[in-house]
């Protein structure tokens, strides 16, 4: 059964760059199958770790929705569905990648969505890990892309505001229909030591400090990959050292 990791917060915050240091992290670390899911349309994983994605999912429903019968014969929808999905992921070094996108036509969605959602969650269950980088609201996870977030990392800044975004995530998080196992609050761009007090009255438990690192604005100057961001790079070092709560599976 896959791991989920889901890594959400406000706009800004650095869902995508940390979602992006835990693929990078997982693959170097442990041999195991990891998918990297885009879930958000405005999507970037993609370039953060340098792969061009081709099709996304929003797209592909866009297709189906256009050319409903157009299915091979001796085909059901549900197979044909599940076989395109497959054909739009694109396999990288050490990791595969899907990106949700977004559909932009008018028409009606529901069928599929319904069959596409047993087929994400049969998809996740072939990978060991599985990182979702989500868009800053919850709009995939109360769409059930996943049955189960095993870590859901929730991101802030170390600002009042910041802050109490990220205490209005997590409270949004128990309205939704999936079952969350463990909720961690990482705080990203931090470059005095946090007042763990601040975080006392968010549910999810800090997790620690990711510190502004002027590795990661060079690289996004560049539109670079973070994979190639040096191992000492200050980011990468604080995310080993606090991310195996991550990815252990308890
Ligand atoms: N620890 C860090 N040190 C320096 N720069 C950082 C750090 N984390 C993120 N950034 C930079 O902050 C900007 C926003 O980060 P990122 O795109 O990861 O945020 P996001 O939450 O995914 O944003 P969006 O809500 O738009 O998807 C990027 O330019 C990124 O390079
Ligand atoms: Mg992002």
């Amino acid at each position: 059964m896959g791991h989920v990791i889901a890594v959400a917060g406000k706009g800004g915050t650095g869902k995508t760059t940390i979602a992006a240091l835990i693929i990078r992290l997982l693959k170097e670390s442990k041999r195991c199958s990891l998918l990297a899911i885009d879930a958000d349309p405005n999507s970037n994983l993609g370039e953060s770790l340098g792969v061009e994605t081709k099709q996304t999912i929003g797209s592909l429903l866009d297709e189906i929705a256009k050319h409903p019968d157009e299915i091979p014969s001796g085909m059901t929808k549900d197979r044909f569905i599940e076989f395109q999905v497959q054909s739009i992921i694109s396999e990288a070094e050490g990791f595969d990648i899907l990106s949700m996108g977004k559909p932009e036509g008018p028409g009606c969605y529901c069928y599929v969505n319904n069959v596409l959602r047993g087929v994400l969650s049969k998809l996740v269950s072939n990978y060991d890990y599985v990182v979702i980088d989500n868009e800053a609201g919850l709009e995939h996870l109360s769409r059930r892309t996943a049955r189960q977030v095993d870590s859901l990392v929730i991101i802030s800044d170390p600002t009042v505001v910041g802050l109490k975004a990220a205490s209005r995530i997590d409270k949004l998080t128990k309205e939704l229909e999936i079952k969350i196992k463990n909720k961690f609050l990482l705080i990203n761009r931090a470059n005095e030591t946090f007042d763990q007090k601040k975080a006392s009255e968010i549910g999810a438990k800090l997790l620690g400090q990711i510190p502004n690192d002027e590795q990661i604005y060079k690289i996004s100057l560049n539109g670079s990959s973070l994979l190639q961001l040096s191992q000492e790079a200050v980011s990468l070092r604080a995310l080993v050292k606090i991310g195996e709560k991550i990815w252990q599976n308890n």
